[in-house]
């Protein structure tokens, strides 16, 4: 993975201090440690699911679905996995009851996923599934110890999988909440790790990433006030739900108010994808407000070498300029079109990520990294990054309805 800056950040006393913050939150924040845990226990649960099962269904919601998805949703169109993966997030009725008709009840295992154990929209669809299909060993939870969701599954005799106790929803992919139903599809997830380890390596032991990291993250705390939000432009379509899981991370954990002052700061992610959105965002981004920074991805070997044929069209001639060219080739020159396009205009801060190619290692590793820059954005705009009292705060409004059924 390649992560070139296109604006100027110079490295200061308070990068020295930013790093030391987080290798001293390192020992107890605990998402630093899941590239290097060991993986065999979930081998182990995965041998357990009988072949028979065709598909793994996740109810689950924010921190407790959308890793798993983004990773599975960029694999799935590349890789040959072993059973489909299906997300049971909203309490959309209709949503529901599409993504039921798709499966098999008999032929699916559930995995009910909630750190807190208590999340209404999971036990909301948990409930309606448990009405339609009773039997406890469709269904494995997984749950921090000792909550009383853990205490439920006992009591029906299911399985129950731990995620640590120090490793918050949002940072969980990495660990059983993510790998477990990654790992029933097939996914390689050792690999996975391997491409996280590599990025917090490269980061931690002062490779090539440690002083982009924090030049970068130093940039976006530095310029907040102007450039309070943060596009991430991904030209590949199997990045959208990347997209939707950097949205959750940036936004969950940026938005807050600061710990020495309870003043509100906080930084926008949007998430597109190239080249839809230049036909819609892009407009804003290059003559609207200077409020936005912009990410490229690009995926260096599609591993695709579908052609545009050599076809004339009458009176289109002039687009004779297409034929024999690779899909593969067209999407990243529209990407740095678009770059090009964008440093043109200056006042807007780019920078372009690359990865090699679309596997299990380069999604951990593009996982990690964003996972790092957050970590790094946060200390220096004095955020509590790991906590999220506004989504809580909602939780409890809902459940004291629920309470007055109003
Ligand atoms: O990142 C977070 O903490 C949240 O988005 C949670 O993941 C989300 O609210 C679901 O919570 P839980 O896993 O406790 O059901």
């Amino acid at each position: 993975m390649k992560n070139k800056l296109h604006f100027h950040s110079t490295l200061d006393e308070k990068a020295n201090l930013t790093f030391s913050a987080l290798q001293k939150e390192k020992k107890n924040i605990g998402y630093y440690a899941l590239p290097e845990q060991d993986i065999s226990s979930i081998l182990d649960y995965c041998k357990t699911i009988p072949t028979s099962i065709e598909s793994i269904a996740v109810i689950g919601i924010g921190g407790s679905s959308l890793g798993a998805k983004a990773v599975y949703e960029f694999l799935k169109p590349v890789e040959n996995l072993s059973r489909k993966l299906y997300f049971f997030e909203s309490t959309d009725p209709i949503n529901i009851k599409s993504l039921l008709s798709e499966i098999d009840l008999d032929k699916t295992h559930f995995l009910v996923i909630s750190k807190s154990g208590t999340t209404v929209e999971t036990f909301a669809i948990y409930k309606y599934i448990l009405s339609l299909q009773s039997n406890p060993s469709c269904y494995t939870f997984i749950t921090d110890p000792g909550s009383a969701l853990e205490e439920y599954a006992q009591s029906i005799k299911a399985h129950v999988l731990h995620l640590p106790d120090n490793v918050g929803g949002r940072f969980s992919v990495l660990s059983v909440v993510g790998l477990v139903p990654l790992a029933l599809c097939g996914v390689d997830i050792q690999a996975l790790l391997n491409g996280a380890s590599k990025i917090k390596k490269s980061f931690f032991e002062h490779g090539y990433l440690h002083d982009t990291l924090l030049k970068k993250s130093l940039f976006y705390a530095t310029n907040h006030a102007q450039y309070h939000i943060n596009c991430l432009f991904a030209y590949s379509e199997s990045l959208k739900y990347f997209c939707e899981w950097y949205v959750q991370l940036w936004g969950e954990s940026l938005g807050k108010k600061q710990r020495s002052s309870a003043f509100h700061v906080g930084l926008t992610p949007i998430g597109l994808i190239g080249p839809k959105d230049q036909h819609s965002f892009l407009q804003l981004i290059m003559e609207g407000t200077r409020d936005k920074s912009v990410t490229f991805i690009q995926i260096d070997d599609f591993q695709d070498e579908i052609k545009i044929p050599d076809t004339t069209l009458s009176h289109l001639e002039s687009l004779d300029t297409l034929n024999g060219l690779p899909f593969s080739q067209l999407i990243n020159m529209q990407c740095n079109s678009v770059m090009e396009a964008l440093k043109e205009e200056e006042s807007i801060p780019l920078d372009s990520i690359t990865i090699p190619k679309i596997d299990a290692l380069n999604i951990g590793s593009l996982i990690f990294y964003y996972e790092l820059l957050t970590s790094l954005v946060g200390e220096l705009i004095d955020v509590n990054t790991y906590d999220q009292p506004g989504v809580e705060a909602a939780k409890i409004i809902l459940k004291k309805k629920l309470n007055n059924k109003c």
